[in-house]
């Protein structure tokens, strides 16, 4: 058995993959849907129509439900379940955080996992809620970590064991926590607890726990965001390196009367049309869904084929090599997502060395673009570029005929040489009139580049508008216009 996971294409830290499990093969980024077999509002079977290669479900309630327990140990989940795709098992932490204990023990809950024919099972681990003092979450951690130990010594090294990630809002504990779960050679690897963060909207702090868990974990784990699931931030979540989500909102939601969309949740009381292609927005008109019968059924499917379909354009960006443009639109749905895109551009260069070296291209959307993985690395490209004795940066002003080297310059990047200007990233880079803060991100690559050639003599030629702010940053320069 095993768990193994191929990255096939990056993007920022994100990947698309596939996680095999078995002979069970699913692609990634995946979401693998909650499924409570008390409450199956769309059945799994049909979930496998709508795309769901994998689905989630509680092995705690399965144990104690006098309906399911036996059938489970009998027939097995997929079975039970009706469905033949990847179904990974959580524990009892989750109820174990809710109400502060279980009576199951960490060998019990993964015995019941494998004996129900789980895909992916979870130890016992201690979710640590993110406003824990620290003492308290090296303590839990601790429990957790033992608790893995156990469970890699009992079951072996190819039991399919997924290595959760604690450690609360503490980066170093975070990162150690993911270090210990790759030396214990987990391959999937939940970064957990990270639900009350989501719940509350702490996008920079949960932007800075993926980097962290990240840093300590192989490269080559799968990585599943705990709890995540609504569709505006599986962009984010994957620029950072998140392979896997499981979610309960779409059914949470449906029942709440809420619709959700890539950009955020609507109430569907308040809502005059049905903005999307699904079959059951195209065939009912928002009046029609508030009257039926069966609107909580019919919403559940709506906010799972919205999921299900965001999750695609995820991959799709990663393939294609658009991730930023695709999380730049997605976080200004609300304002602490665009906290969280800003500490995500803040620590970009920690990134840097994952991101691919082409892509298909660059679509400036503003000063966020700026700071992205390929202007910090076109920055230190730059200044390995050898200028000759005497050269003109054309900066849009006249270009006079005495000059035998011309260099262009195109912002947020700054100098183009002649033979770079048609490769990634300034080639397909699309640009709108210049502002100032792309002016002064290209300024900076051209002041990397003067300073690596210190006995070249630059003239700058440029327009009216922009002259000053040439002037200033180079006042030994000839600036023309
Ligand atoms: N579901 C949401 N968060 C967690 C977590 O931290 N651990 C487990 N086992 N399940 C979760
Ligand atoms: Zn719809």
């Amino acid at each position: 058995m095993g768990i193994y996971f191929e990255v096939i294409h990056k993007d920022i830290a994100g990947r698309v993959g596939k996680l095999k499990v078995g002979d069970k093969t699913i692609k990634t980024p995946a979401l693998l849907p909650v499924v409570n077999p008390h409450l199956q509002i769309i059945p799994p079977s049909e979930m496998k129509k709508m795309g769901v290669e994998g689905i989630i479900t509680n092995a705690y309630i399965f144990s104690k439900s006098e309906e399911y327990c036996d059938q489970a140990l009998e027939r097995g989940l997929h079975d039970v379940l009706d469905f033949d795709g990847l179904i990974m098992t959580d524990s009892g932490s989750f109820q174990m955080s809710v109400y502060g204990s279980v009576d199951i023990t960490n060998e019990e809950t993964i015995s019941f996992q494998r004996d129900i024919g789980s895909d992916i099972w979870v130890p016992l681990d201690i979710p640590t809620h993110p406003d824990t003092d620290r003492e308290e979450v090296i303590a839990q951690m601790q429990i957790t970590m033992d608790r893995m130990r156990e469970a890699k010594e009992i079951f072996g090294p190819d039991a399919p064991l997924s290595g959760p990630v604690q450690g609360a809002v503490f980066e170093d504990l975070r990162e150690s926590a993911g270090r210990a779960v790759s030396e214990m050679e987990f391959a999937y690897c939940p970064v957990g607890a990270v639900v009350p963060l989501m719940e509350s909207y702490r996008y920079r702090e949960l932007v800075d726990v993926i980097i962290a868990a990240k840093k300590g974990l192989n490269p080559g784990a799968c990585v599943h965001l705990f709890g995540a699931g609504h569709p505006s931030m599986f962009a984010l979540a994957v620029a950072l390196g998140c392979d896997v989500f499981d979610s309960a909102a779409y059914a949470l939601y449906a029942k709440e009367g809420r619709y959700i969309t890539p950009s955020g949740t609507l109430k569907l009381e308040e809502m005059s049309e049905l903005p999307c292609a699904c079959p059951v927005c195209r065939s009912h008109t928002a009046d029609e869904l508030r009257k039926s019968p069966d609107k909580q059924k019919l919403l559940a499917y709506h906010n799972l084929a919205v999921t299900m379909a965001e999750i695609s354009r995820v991959r799709a960006a990663v393939q294609e090599g658009t991730l930023w443009e695709l999380v730049d639109e997605r976080c200004r749905a609300h304002p602490r997502l665009l906290d969280g895109y800003r500490r995500l551009l803040d620590r970009a260069a920690e990134l840097e060395h994952l991101d691919r070296a082409t892509k298909r291209r660059f679509f400036y959307r503003g000063s966020e673009s700026c700071d992205r993985t390929e202007v910090k690395k076109y920055h230190e490209m730059i200044p390995r570029v050898k200028l000759a004795e005497v050269s003109l940066i054309d900066a849009g002003g006249p270009i006079p005929s005495r000059f035998a080297e011309v260099i262009g310059f195109k912002p947020p990047f700054g100098p183009v040489p002649y033979e770079l200007a048609e490769t990634f990233p300034v080639g397909p880079c699309e640009i709108p009139s210049w502002d100032e803060v792309m002016v002064a991100y290209g300024i900076k690559g051209l002041a990397a580049l003067l300073a690596t050639n210190p006995d070249t003599k630059v003239t700058i030629s440029t327009t009216e508008k922009w002259a000053p702010q040439f002037r200033t940053a180079f006042p030994d320069c000839e600036v023309i216009v």
